[in-house]
């Protein structure tokens, strides 16, 4: 990495131009022409849309650009529906596909909501006698809640709302900590604005209430924040068919012999972390790609999936596999906070385009449709693991990208293709056959 002695502190760098930011930046580090260049030509050329990724975020200087594929054949609840993925490795949309197409022939993607609870906390401190603080909040219930009517009425014209509050001790090793634990409906929001006003503003009322009634004790407002982990914000998720429907997955295996390699393979994670985690990794591949495609966070979806995938005191997979009188069934269930108005989902025109090929879905919806995508991406990773291996199906995806980076032209890069169509991929062998395939036609 090049270092740069007479680099300095900036100030005020958010209020300068885009162009002298740029400037800026080129100064600091040295960089050429051709790197602002990449910054320049990423950019939207229409400049409304422009405005609209540019204000996204802060200090925004160009666009980093993801695809977007499609993957056809989704058959969730009987309904036949096309997800809009948006992932950067080349075989995640190809291995949802697959698994789609297959399950559509056997009932396709079973999918239910058992809850959408959410949950937000007013974390203080208390060093009274905590019945005393028990009492005070119960006496003050109905104000608190009164308090936060101009907050909630809208929401509960939706079907949402606060739901429960209670006060708790935050832990054993945090004397004096509690906490406000309130758990809210959003409705077809991912909710993270209305429950941060929610909680702030019970938090302010909290402090009142303390300070007014009790002069004894102490009461310290320390932060209100919703909480990231929705354990019963929860989706699950299942695909079974008789395992005779896998006769022909793998030359070698009979279809109950690949059902019982494949559950094999499922029970490692269960027990393994390293394994949960690549296990899991592999659930995210098709989740992050909805989740990204619809606009939601896939960094507070990420969280909560594995905080879950922890909840016995060990990191599990978050799917099972069961073989069971000749049926083979793979679930998953997972917590998803995601919302289908609100946040990026309306101001980001491929999120809302995304929600459009998907039919508009509720929230519930959204998290039938990301948890069947999970399955499918689960699905074809270990039918690929426990049969051929992931490599070849992955490097021939991949092989696009070694070409380009090995700069091959259309007519090496179709060379290529043909000559690598029936053998094992990787970059080494790529590079020498470019490097063959250069020395026999070298150019002038
Ligand atoms: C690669 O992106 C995902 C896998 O590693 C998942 C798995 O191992 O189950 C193939």
């Amino acid at each position: 990495m090049v270092k740069h002695p007479e680099k300095q502190l900036v100030h005020g760098f958010s209020k300068l131009s885009r162009s002298e930011k740029l400037t800026w930046l080129k100064n600091q580090y040295g960089l050429s022409k051709e790197i602002l260049d990449v910054l320049d030509t990423h950019l939207h050329r229409d400049p409304g849309l422009q405005e609209i990724y540019g204000d996204l975020s802060e200090n925004t200087v160009s666009n980093f650009y993801l695809p977007m594929g499609l993957s056809p054949n989704f058959l969730i609840n009987g309904d036949l529906l096309t997800l809009p993925m948006v992932v950067e490795e080349s075989s995640v949309v190809a291995a949802a596909s697959h698994a789609a197409k297959f399950w559509a022939a056997h009932g396709g993607f079973h999918a239910r909501v058992s809850g959408s609870s959410k949950v937000g906390q007013v974390h203080f401190t208390w060093n009274g006698d905590p019945s005393e603080l028990q009492r005070i909040f119960e006496v003050n219930r109905e104000e608190l809640l009164k308090s936060i009517k101009p907050l909630t009425r809208r929401m509960e014209q939706r079907g949402g709302g606060i739901r429960s509050m209670e006060i708790r001790p935050t832990h054993s090793a945090l004397p004096g900590h509690y906490q406000l634990f309130a758990t809210f409906l959003t409705a077809n929001a991912m909710g993270a604005n209305f429950i941060n006003s929610v909680l702030e503003e019970l938090g302010a009322q909290l402090k009142q209430i303390m300070e007014k009634s009790s002069a004894q004790a102490e009461f310290g407002l320390l932060m209100s924040i919703l909480s990231n982990y929705t354990p019963e914000s929860l989706v699950q998720c299942y695909a079974e068919a008789p395992v005779e429907v896998f006769e022909r997955v793998d030359p070698g295996l009979s279809g109950l012999e690949f059902a019982q390699k494949f559950k094999q393979a499922v029970d490692i994670a269960h027990h393994d972390p390293y394994r949960a985690v690549t296990h899991n990794k592999g659930i995210f591949n098709g989740m992050d790609a909805l989740v990204l495609a619809t606009g939601n966070d896939f960094r507070a979806v990420e969280a909560c999936g594995h905080a879950y995938a922890s909840r016995t005191g060990t990191y599990q997979g978050l799917s099972r596999a069961e073989v069971s009188e000749g049926v083979f069934r793979l679930s998953l269930e997972v917590p998803l906070a995601v919302g289908t108005v609100g946040g990026l989902t309306g101001v980001h025109p491929v999120a809302a385009a995304s929600l459009e090929i998907l039919g508009n879905p509720s929230a519930e919806g959204l998290m039938q449709v990301i948890a069947a995508a999970g399955l499918a991406t689960n699905f074809s990773a270990i039918r690929a693991l426990v049969t051929s291996g992931i490599q070849q199906g992955h490097m021939r995806m991949h092989l696009g990208n070694i070409l380009r980076q090995l700069q091959a032209s259309g007519e090496e890069s179709a060379s290529a293709a043909r000559y690598f169509a029936g053998r094992g991929i990787s970059h080494a062998e790529v590079a020498s056959y470019l490097e063959t395939l250069r020395q026999q036609n070298p150019q002038e």
